[in-house]
């Protein structure tokens, strides 16, 4: 009855234990993320309330549907950078462009026609390392998924799965994401999915794997101002918060 008589609590920047974001689809125009300059600028700005100091871009590839090609989106991520530089709200700084690469029929060979977009970081031992982030079909299984990774891992990138928590196919079957742990595969869990963005079964799934200690990093797949919002609200979520408490990730190492 007194409900607005509760005084509503303010975001925190409960992401500076994470520090840097590299899964964010904020170049305008090129995939489902932002449709406009301005729009990536809200977000950064909300990401950067929330904690966030420092990101990698990471646009679909995943053609026909986003036929994004490396060096277009290299120099559109270099407007992007001159545009944050020169906003006096910002002190989020871009480190650069990565893509998140569909595992798909075509995958090998457009992995062989050039070198991938990756983004930095370093192993354990210091040494700096390529890492790929990919992601696999939302709604079927396709055959020989760690076949096609391996052959990635072989070629020299350090591969990081995208949200495994977001398969249905993957939900009551854990056996495949099994293999590509065996396998040396990272997986970056989405924050959002801690937090019921993506319904019951991703919520499952993510704590799941987080209590497995399967889990290295952690994704904001940021798209647009809805997402960001929600990305606030999470600063306040208390099973979020527990996890950041008794769990370390690798965002902060690159
Ligand atoms: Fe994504």
């Amino acid at each position: 009855m007194f409900d607005f008589l509760k005084k509503k609590k303010s975001p925190i920047p409960l992401f500076e234990a994470l520090g840097t974001d590299m899964h964010c689809h904020l170049i305008p125009g090129v995939d489902d993320g932002s449709t406009s300059i301005d729009e990536t600028l809200s977000c950064l700005r909300i990401m950067q309330q929330a904690g966030y100091h420092k990101l990698y871009l990471s646009p679909h590839f995943n053609p026909p549907r986003y036929a994004n090609d490396e060096d277009d989106i290299k120099s559109r991520f270099e407007e992007l950078k001159a545009a944050v530089v020169a906003d006096p709200e910002l002190n989020i700084e871009l480190l650069g462009i990565g893509g998140e690469y569909r595992i798909d029929g075509q995958f090998l060979d457009r992995m062989n026609q050039k070198p991938l977009l990756t983004v930095g970081g370093h192993n354990p031992e210091g040494n700096k390392e390529s890492y790929l982030l990919v992601e696999l079909s939302l709604h079927q299984q396709m055959f020989g998924i760690d076949e096609i990774i391996f052959e990635a891992q072989s070629k020299g990138y350090e591969v990081i799965l995208a949200h495994p928590e977001r398969y249905p196919y993957l939900a009551g079957n854990s056996k495949l994401l099994s293999q590509l742990k065996d396998q040396g595969v990272l997986f970056q869990v989405n924050v959002l999915s801690m937090s019921g963005f993506y319904g019951q079964p991703a919520f499952e799934k993510s704590m799941d794997l987080i209590r497995r200690g399967w889990v290295e990093l952690l994704g904001t797949d940021m798209h647009n101002t809805i997402y960001a919002n929600a990305l606030l609200e999470a600063t306040l979520n208390r099973n979020i918060q527990k996890v950041l408490e008794k769990y370390t990730f690798m965002n902060s190492k690159f």
